[in-house]
């Protein structure tokens, strides 16, 4: 059954639990998720980005996304994050991927939309998902900007021209902080919920706070991109590691990485809901 598109994960608009999705790098990233979901009992998303792609090259990390995916009971996508041009879309679905996410927030509103409907149209005939994005979610700036905040009549008329199965919005979150401090607009949220008729997407997960976490989840988010959170848990576990065992073996130390950062997807994952749930 591995790996799956979005649809085959079991969530809904109206369940009331979201789906992980979390940024993978290398092998290590892919076997801690893989772990979590399968302590859990979770469906994840294993989430190809740009930067990853640059640092591995994208047919090495899809290939070994779905070779560690084949090898579990539990639902696992492999899902192209973030895609800004066409090609990118093209190549990842030659390369078997289920899911893909274009990125047209940059550009004008039709723009979006033809650019958007094309991806559709290209993972739907590969029987693969699609998520698109209206409003910005920035990356490292303080705050979210009203302008930037999904604006929900653009919303509904994005999702219905352009067939998405997903919807990321703008709700006060923004890319890369390495630590949680951000409230979302609960309010915009629950309206966005009552119109939009497809499942809607959180993205800049690593700095919001778990209790806003649990009300968007309440309020209608059934897909939470995290990315950042998990390289800073790597990161500190190796470099306090390597402090108090200098003399130790890279691979024993790459292990224990892996059970750190599996700790903290799994964390997340009974935050979402999605725990039980495969
Ligand atoms: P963070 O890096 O802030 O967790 O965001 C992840 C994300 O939204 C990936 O699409």
């Amino acid at each position: 059954m591995n790996p799956c598109n979005l649809n085959q994960l079991g969530i809904t608009r109206e369940a009331p639990w979201a789906v992980g999705h979390f940024n993978i790098h290398n092998q290590e990233f892919i076997r801690a998720v893989v772990q979590a979901a399968e302590s859990e009992r979770s469906p994840a998303i294993l989430a190809v980005g740009m930067m990853s792609v640059k640092y591995m090259g994208l047919q090495p990390l899809i290939s070994a996304c779905q070779s560690i995916s084949r090898e579990t009971e539990v639902p696992i996508a492999v899902h192209l994050d973030h895609a800004r041009d066409l090609d990118t879309v093209k190549q990842a679905l030659e390369l078997g991927i289920n899911s893909v996410m274009f990125d047209g927030s940059s550009l004008g509103f039709e723009d979006n939309v033809e650019k958007t409907t094309k991806v559709v149209q290209m993972a739907h005939d590969c029987g693969a998902t699609a998520e698109g994005e209206i409003g910005i979610v920035p990356h490292g700036t303080a705050s979210v900007s009203q302008a930037e905040m999904t604006d929900p009549a653009l919303a509904v008329e994005f999702a219905e021209r352009t067939g998405v199965d997903f919807l990321a919005v703008s709700l006060g979150s923004v890319h890369g902080m390495k630590s949680a401090g951000t409230s979302l607009d609960q309010s915009l949220l629950q309206r966005l919920h009552e119109q939009i008729p497809v499942p809607m997407v959180l993205h800049g997960a690593s700095g919001v706070i778990d209790d806003q976490i649990t009300m968007a989840v309440e309020n209608g988010i059934r897909k939470i991109n995290v990315n950042t959170g998990l390289k800073v848990v790597l990161k500190s576990y190796l470099s306090s590691r390597l402090i108090e065992q200098p003399e130790s073996d890279l691979l024993e130390d790459l292990e224990k990485g892996i059970e750190a950062v599996a700790g903290s997807v799994s964390a997340r994952m009974r935050l979402f809901g999605s725990s039980n749930r495969a």
